[in-house]
């Protein structure tokens, strides 16, 4: 199988082939995405909500980063594997953040690094890129900045915050970044990136114009009960099923169903 490149996904925005990503934290569910032909896992710091419970991506380190982006770089045969900077270990100076970076790249395997911002970390993206490591940008809600914003609304729906993006995008683009996660911007302002720059927009709560589309895995299965954003398809309701399945060998372990005859040694 050919690994999908930053050259992959480039060019799949040239012939107007969709690009599909979706996050993965471990080497099971890896392991499915690859096998279905997701273009691009990210190993992204929502981990620190959906995998270790927190209310916001701050928490989560470069350590803990480092131990799921290994674990799914293993499952991935011809998956693009993404890591997030985590909060902290890139905004001090760029010398920090290509250290981060390195130490992503060395310790897991994976192949390109996404760090949150624009105007701000142009420095940090410039450095990383000359080390030779792909960098995918992040703009519009970008979760790290949550106490910033405030809100988890959606973002650059004024005239002001869209310009700025459009200008950080580009900025993006020129230090060199490969792609660009835009997250819950007005359908129209994805299109008008999309656009105006030459690599590709990956949407989440973008809508249908940008280049590509991510969720996180856990949202898309269903197994965040109670996160229903207009942003997002459900594909499978695995709350519900796992609960389900739960019950059913609680009960048959109560009731000495399991294990039977044909169960035992
Ligand atoms: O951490 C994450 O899951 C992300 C995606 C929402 C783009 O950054
Ligand atoms: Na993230």
């Amino acid at each position: 199988i050919k690994r999908v490149t930053t050259h992959t996904v480039q060019k799949m925005k040239r012939d107007g082939v969709k690009i599909s990503m979706l996050t993965a934290y471990d080497y099971s569910m890896a392991r499915i995405f690859d096998d279905a032909g997701i273009d691009v896992i990210l190993v992204g710091d929502s981990a620190s909500n959906v995998m270790a419970g927190h209310e916001t991506t701050l928490p989560i380190t470069l350590d803990q980063m480092i131990y799921h982006a290994s674990s799914v770089v293993r499952a991935a045969k011809r998956s693009f594997v993404v890591v997030d900077l985590p909060f902290g270990s890139y905004q001090g100076n760029s010398k920090e953040a290509l250290q981060s970076a390195i130490r992503i790249m060395k310790e897991t395997g994976a192949h390109g690094i996404k760090i949150e911002g624009g105007e701000e970390i142009i420095e940090s993206v410039k450095r990383i890129i000359s080390a030779g490591i792909p960098v995918m940008g992040h703009l519009g809600l970008t979760p790290q900045s949550i106490y910033k914003f405030g809100t988890y609304a959606v973002r650059a729906t004024a005239e002001a915050e869209a310009e700025k993006l459009i200008k950080d995008s580009q900025l993006l683009e020129e230090a060199g970044a490969f792609a660009i996660v835009l997250e819950k911007i007005p359908a129209l302002l994805g299109k008008r990136a999309a656009e105006t720059l030459n690599i590709p927009t990956i949407g989440i709560g973008a809508g249908k114009y940008v280049d590509g589309q991510v969720l996180v895995m856990h949202d898309m299965l269903g197994i965040n009960k109670e996160f229903k954003p207009r942003f997002l398809r459900r594909y499978l309701e695995l709350y519900d099923t796992i609960l389900g399945a739960t019950r059913s060998y609680i009960e048959d372990v109560k009731s000495n169903d399991f294990p039977n005859e044909s169960e035992q040694y």
